[in-house]
């Protein structure tokens, strides 16, 4: 797959989960206003029947008082005292409520515009909220002789009420789109880390071959004239050819070691040997093997060893190893007169291990990324150093079973500083 491929791809599914979203959010707020619509439509039946009631109490009441007269009763309605109270009203209310599904908190009042009053209230503290917000309804509209008298009712927690009635559609798509957007990011980050795996893998590869070449070339041009009947072959000659098959042949061995030891370690199966080790002695060592290509260079390494302790226990080989990889980046990565700087401390209950160099340095955002396997800083025009990018990933290994710790400062064009701490004794 191709970068465009994966953004053109990126882009159409953001655009239909774009799509499908605002379908949604659509047809949310469709059901929530027709959700509104049916309550509006509730209320209105609930209370035309809840007046309907109040008239009919008023009339019984008058047939009771004024006995039988035959009379059509054009008198003004009783006052409200004589046939109806709070509470009587308020239970009609809610029955009515009930019947049509609507159980949330609801306030009530008769008001009185002409005299701006309440002739029957639920509660005084919510006069505004009844004046501002209520559905009105006239009561008494046949009585031509009293001015008009308003059923006013409000639900304080009508917003409220209609929300958890559309909580579980809403709640259900907000997880489905969690869902759907959280599983796009991780196939999207897949593919990228996919992607570079293989290309560190490519690089790899190309690097490997042309390590071997080298030498392998090198090894069958001695071979030919080892073997050339037309040279006259001194023993001046004969060891020339044999060194330089021994030389070859142990680079070709030392790359092979180092690939096969990554190989151990994915496998997890690295064996450590557990002996009491003098890193001072193992820095020698190194040291003298590397400082031929330092001062080729025109550089120096510079030891400094400060520990007092410098026993620890520990792997031989693989200590040995970590201490030549870190000097090799050292000099690999400081293309000018290298500068090289190791220096040993007791710290803690522990060895402090630094390295330092001048070189090249390594930027923030590589920093993370370089104890990955294969991973190599892309150099561009840069610099032509060659390596598997192995090294680090080794090293970062070697420190973990030791149960040590790395860390790295780095600054770009300044200069890298590798600490290694490992623990006089560690527990597996
Ligand atoms: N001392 C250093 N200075 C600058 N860059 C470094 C240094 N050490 C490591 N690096 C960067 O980290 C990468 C990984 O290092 P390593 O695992 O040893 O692989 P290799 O040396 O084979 O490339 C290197 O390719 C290089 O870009
Ligand atoms: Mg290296």
């Amino acid at each position: 797959m191709n970068r465009r491929f994966i953004f053109f791809t990126i882009f159409i599914i953001t655009v239909a989960l774009g799509g499908l979203m605002s379908i949604q959010i659509y047809w949310i707020r469709n059901a929530s206003s027709v959700k509104e619509s049916n309550f509006r439509r509730s209320v209105n039946e609930a209370i035309t029947k809840v007046v309907q009631k109040i008239e009919l109490l008023e009339k019984r009441r008058t047939i009771e008082k004024s006995r039988p007269d035959g009379l059509l009763n054009i008198n003004p309605h009783l006052s409200y005292d004589e046939f109806l109270n709070k509470a009587i009203l308020d239970s009609i209310i809610s029955r009515e409520l009930n019947i049509r599904g609507i159980d949330t908190r609801f306030e009530f009042g008769i008001y009185k515009p002409e005299n701006g009053a309440y002739l029957i209230e639920k509660s005084p503290n919510y006069r505004k909220d009844l004046f501002e917000n209520a559905y009105a309804f006239p009561l008494f509209q046949s009585d031509i002789f009293t001015p008009p008298e308003y059923l006013l009712i409000a639900f304080p927690n009508e917003k409220r009420f209609l929300l958890t009635e559309l909580w579980g559609m809403l709640l259900i798509s907000l997880v489905l789109i969690i869902v759907i957007v959280y599983s796009f990011t991780y196939t999207i980050s897949t593919i990228f880390r996919q992607k570079r795996l293989s290309e560190m893998k490519n690089d790899f590869i190309n690097n490997m071959t042309h390590e071997f070449k080298t030498p392998i070339a090198t090894i069958s041009l001695a071979c030919e004239a080892l073997s050339d009947k037309d040279i006259r072959k001194s023993s001046e000659f004969y060891s020339t050819y044999i060194n330089m098959v021994k030389e070859e042949n142990s680079r070709l061995a030392g790359m092979a070691e180092k690939i096969l030891q990554t190989a151990v370690l994915d496998s997890g199966q690295l064996k450590m040997k557990r002996e009491l080790i003098n890193i001072h002695d193992i820095i020698h060592d190194v040291v003298k093997n590397i400082r031929i290509q330092v001062e080729i260079k025109d550089g120096v390494i510079i030891k400094s060893f400060y520990a007092s302790n410098p026993k620890i226990e520990g792997d031989k080989v693989h200590l040995t190893n970590l201490v030549y990889n870190l000097l090799d980046n050292a000099n690999k990565y400081s293309p000018k007169k290298p500068m090289i700087r190791i220096s040993t401390e007791n710290s803690g209950n522990g060895l402090l291990l630094t390295i330092e160099d001048n070189g090249i340095g390594i930027s923030k955002a590589e920093q993370k990324k370089i104890f990955d396997k294969l991973y190599r800083v892309p150099t561009g025009n840069i610099h032509q150093v060659r390596g598997f990018g192995l090294g680090l990933s080794y090293v970062k290994a070697i420190v973990g079973e030791h149960n040590g710790k790395i860390s790295l400062e780095s600054e770009v064009n300044k200069g890298s500083k590798f600490k290694v701490f490992l623990p006089f004794i560690y527990i597996e």
